[in-house]
């Protein structure tokens, strides 16, 4: 370190001094962005978003490595398929590189380790995360502890935000729109977070209606029906029979009856078939009527569905990586490439 007089030496640290202001003024104005809840980002954000995730579809390679020495931890205190190794795609497609675990077992949470500990040194081996966790909340409670942007990849039976991105670019790409149309949701509206997240994020988009189908035990919580859809004076139906709603519907997102919220297995296995789509219904519904279902189906919708050009889970799989692309992208700060 060479040697300062005391006139450099001030002048090094008042720079100091206002690099430090500089960057408290930054961080408040830009404080760091992560995603929890589908209504973190405004409408215009998700339009930009779903712009992005429309361009990286169609030009792949640009964003070859566009996050080169980023790195995408993947924490799944659940079971999961699609969205972890959608993340992980996602991540390897802009360049970067991926880290975690799959299962609780496999962590320190099987050892005791608080979700607030365990982001703090994730914050030190990756760059951004994706967390997936059976309590309501759990990634609310990392992004407080959190140096890196959190992902909220499903907490409990609450919210589900990217599987929201995915459903509203599958929605767009098919329909060419997110307003004025007429959503039917079905399943069990209870205990799926899919559900509750898409209705939070559909209802910001004019003359959206939502026709609610589930058995009276599945019906939407209250935090959904009275604080989102009465409070902002949305129409929406319940009713039990799939069959008679079908012809009114631009939209069907069929959902699992989800097994492992259940208190007991008898009210689940009561409950577990009670819609199976099959071609036989899929006559009843419009000729642009397209099917969207999360995954993983169990019976809800007969593999015979599958060959109907309006059945579009499989599709909705594939925009999922292209939104969390976007969503990395969007994340970091990522500039996009000419
Ligand atoms: C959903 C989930 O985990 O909530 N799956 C997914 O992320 N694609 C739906 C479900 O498990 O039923």
């Amino acid at each position: 370190m060479p040697y300062l007089d005391a006139p450099a030496a001030a002048l090094v640290s008042v720079r100091y001094f206002s690099f430090i202001i500089n960057y408290i003024h930054k961080a408040k104005e830009n404080p760091m962005r992560h995603l929890l809840n589908p209504l973190d980002f405004s409408v215009e954000e998700i339009d930009s978003l779903l712009a992005l995730a429309r361009d990286i579809e169609h030009n792949l390679p640009k964003y070859a490595h566009v996050c080169a020495g980023k790195k995408l931890a993947t924490l799944f205190y659940e079971p999961s398929t699609r969205t972890r190794l959608s993340f992980e795609a996602a991540m390897l497609n802009l360049g970067g590189s991926v880290l975690g675990f799959s299962s609780a077992d496999s962590s320190s949470a099987a050892k005791g380790e608080s979700v607030a500990d365990t982001i703090r040194m994730i914050s030190c081996y990756a760059d951004i995360c994706a967390m997936r966790h059976p309590k309501e909340g759990a990634a609310y409670v990392a992004a407080q502890k959190s140096g890196i942007p959190v992902i909220n990849a499903g907490d409990g039976g609450h919210q589900h935000p990217t599987q929201t991105l995915t459903d509203l670019m599958t929605i767009r790409s098919l329909k060419g729109r997110l307003d004025s149309l007429t959503i039917g949701l079905c399943g069990d509206l209870k205990f799926g977070r899919t559900v509750h997240s898409l209705i939070n994020a559909m209802v910001r988009y004019p003359n959206v209606k939502f026709i609610l189908i589930s058995p009276p035990e599945l019906r939407v919580p209250d935090s959904i029906r009275e604080d989102v859809l009465k409070a902002k004076g949305i129409p929406f139906e319940e009713v039990g029979n799939l069959d008679e709603a079908l012809g009114q519907l631009d939209i069907l997102y069929m959902t699992r009856v989800q097994k492992e919220r259940f208190f007991n297995e008898e009210d689940y296995i009561r409950l577990k078939d009670c819609y199976i789509l099959n071609k036989k219904k899929m006559k009843l519904a419009k000729e642009d009527m397209f099917v969207l279902h999360p995954l993983p189906r169990v019976n809800e919708i007969s593999v015979e569905v599958d060959d109907d050009p309006r059945a579009a889970y499989f599709r909705q799989a594939q925009y999922g990586v292209y939104v969390r692309m976007a969503l990395i992208m969007t994340l970091l700060e990522v500039e996009k490439p000419c």
